[in-house]
């Protein structure tokens, strides 16, 4: 029972990607090596769309998303920068363009961690998760921002001149102890995703995100690979399952598809009911 534990999920949906949800759109997924945003890339990908694989470490994982999405028959290309760099993020997005033609999808999605208790959190650790956690989504985001606004509706592919999912956490409303960088900036992006789907509206850009709960990720290791930690989580998770990449991959194609389209301003969180205040299951 216990060693069972961290392979609970034998329980998965079945992968019903409708083929051509997302057919001739060009999409940039950052951070998409590993994790969630090497899911999304695939997701996206399965669903018809040509993708561009982010990546600042990982070349040769970058390398291998990329060989698997053209090995199903689609089109990918892997491009680095570092997400909270200006410069590279003007250079990653000119390249996704070259590469593609334009871009209809951006996911900002490179995120990172870096754990203390307050009074022992450096600013180093402070500012290196706000500036790729947030600033890196605003840099990206203005970048996409100018390509569809300059290219408009491409009405053979979507009824919307752009679509941003951003990749959010439930920690934009669950505080967390020990994590106050981590709170700060997926509560910013919350408010930077809705402010900006106010604004962009009217020129037909839909701004959304996605607030994953724990996922089976690199991020969060130490919170499912044995089965002590697996079985604490599940206090966290009314589902009582771990979330997999591809839960999160299935909502950025729905958001960033037609499906979608009257829909902007939201996060849509994917995470087992743990935003459900699961300590109040009993009791109060
Ligand atoms: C964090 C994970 C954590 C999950 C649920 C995510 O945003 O990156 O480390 O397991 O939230 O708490």
């Amino acid at each position: 029972m216990t060693t069972q534990a961290t392979t609970f999920n034998t329980d998965l949906p079945k992968q019903r990607t409708i083929p051509d949800l997302l057919a001739g759109q060009k999409a940039l997924v950052t951070g998409a090596n590993s994790g969630i945003g090497r899911a999304v890339a695939i997701g996206l990908a399965r669903a018809g769309a040509e993708v561009a694989v982010n990546y600042v470490v990982g070349e040769e994982e970058a390398n291998k998303v990329v060989a698997e999405i053209e090995a199903a028959g689609g089109r990918a290309h892997a491009i680095y920068a570092d997400v909270s760099n200006e410069d590279d993020v003007k250079a990653m997005t000119a390249k996704a363009i070259e590469a593609m033609g334009t871009l209809d999808i951006l996911v900002p999605n490179a995120g990172l961690q870096r754990d203390a208790a307050a009074a022992e959190m450096t600013l180093e650790q402070w500012n290196k998760v706000i500036s790729v956690n947030l600033t890196g989504q605003f840099l990206c985001i203005r970048e996409a921002v100018k390509e569809f606004v300059r290219r408009g509706v491409r009405a053979d592919v979507s009824v919307a001149a752009g679509k941003i999912v951003c990749m959010s956490s439930v920690h934009e409303v669950i505080p967390w102890a020990g994590h106050i960088n981590y709170a700060a900036s997926k509560g910013g992006v919350h408010m930077m995703m809705q402010s900006l789907a106010q604004e962009l509206a009217p020129q037909r850009i839909r701004v959304n995100a996605i607030g994953p709960g724990a996922i089976r990720t690199p991020i969060n290791t130490e919170a499912w690979n044995t089965p002590e930690a697996y079985t604490d989580l599940m206090r966290l998770v009314p589902y009582k399952r771990i979330g997999e990449p591809e839960d999160i991959a299935n909502a950025a194609v729905f958001l960033a598809s037609d499906m979608a389209d009257y829909i902007t301003g939201i996060t849509l969180f994917v995470d087992g009911g743990m935003t459900c205040y699961p300590g109040f299951a009993t009791g109060g």
